[in-house]
C-alpha cells in the first residue's frame, strides 16, 4: 500500500472538532474509533511485526530516563521515528489534530513523539501522571490501542482519576481502535494487569518552552 492515507475526510473533520470541544469542556475524550479503518489497519500489522529484540524496557520521566522500576510499569517500548514510512499517515492525522488543537484552544503545540508499548502477560504500569510541573513540556496525550479481540476478563483497562480521588472516573478496555486523549498534566492514571500481551501506541503533544514554571 503506497498511497498516503488520507486523513482529511468529512468524518475526521468531525472527530478533529469533537476532539477539540471536548478537551476545552473536560479535558479528556474516549473515542471508540477514531482513526479511518485503513490507516489503522496499516499502522497495526507494520507495528506488530518491529523487532522485539529492538524494544527496551521503559524509563519513568525524564530525570530518571535511565531508572527502570519493575515496580510502577512493566512495559517495553519502540519509539516510532519520524521517518518510518508506514508511520507517516498515522503522524500526519496528529499533525492534523495538533493544527486543529493550536487554532481552536491556543495550546501552542509543538511537535509530537510517539511509543509502541507491549505490555507482556501480568504487566502493569501503577497510577502516575505523564507530566507535572516543571518536570516534562508534555501537554497533551494520546493512546491507541491495537488488541484484536479483546474480552472483558483480559484486563488491562487503562483507569483514569481526578487528581486526589482514589476512584476512577472511566475505566477503559483496550480494544484495537480505541484511543483516549487527555490534558497530561490532569488526570492520572494506570494500566491494569492483562492477562495476555496488549499494546498500546501512547503520545505526547508538547510545547517548545526551555523553562515553562
Ligand atoms: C503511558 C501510559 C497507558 C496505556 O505510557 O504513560 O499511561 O494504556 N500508557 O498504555
Ligand atoms: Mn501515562
Amino acid at each position: 500500500m503506497n498511497r498516503p492515507l488520507s486523513y482529511t475526510d468529512s468524518t475526521n473533520e468531525d472527530i478533529f472538532a469533537r476532539i477539540c470541544h471536548a478537551i476545552a469542556d473536560d479535558g479528556y475524550i474516549v473515542l471508540p474509533q477514531a482513526l479511518p479503518d485503513e490507516l489503522l489497519n496499516y499502522l497495526f500489522v507494520n507495528l506488530i511485526e518491529l523487532n522485539p529484540h529492538e524494544f527496551e524496557r521503559a524509563g519513568i520521566g525524564r530525570e530518571e530516563e535511565f531508572q527502570k522500576n519493575r515496580f510502577v510499569r512493566q512495559d517495553t517500548i519502540h519509539w516510532l521515528e519520524p521517518q518510518m514510512e508506514f508511520a507517516q499517515g498515522y503522524f500526519a492525522w496528529m499533525e492534523e489534530l495538533r493544527l486543529r488543537l493550536n487554532r481552536h484552544l491556543f495550546l501552542g503545540l509543538f511537535d509530537y513523539e510517539a511509543m509502541f508499548a507491549h505490555y507482556p502477560e501480568g504487566a502493569f504500569y501503577k497510577r502516575h501522571l505523564d507530566a507535572f510541573k516543571g518536570n516534562t513540556n508534555r501537554r497533551l496525550s494520546t493512546v491507541l490501542y491495537l488488541n484484536p479481540q479483546w474480552y472483558p476478563e483480559d484486563g488491562g483497562e487503562l483507569l483514569i482519576y481526578q487528581k486526589r480521588q482514589k476512584t476512577p472516573f472511566a475505566t477503559v478496555p483496550p480494544t484495537y481502535g480505541t484511543m483516549v486523549i487527555f490534558l497530561s498534566e490532569k488526570f492520572p492514571h494506570e494500566v491494569l494487569p492483562a492477562n495476555k500481551s496488549r499494546f498500546s501506541l501512547t503520545g505526547w503533544f508538547r510545547v517548545n518552552d526551555q523553562n515553562p514554571y
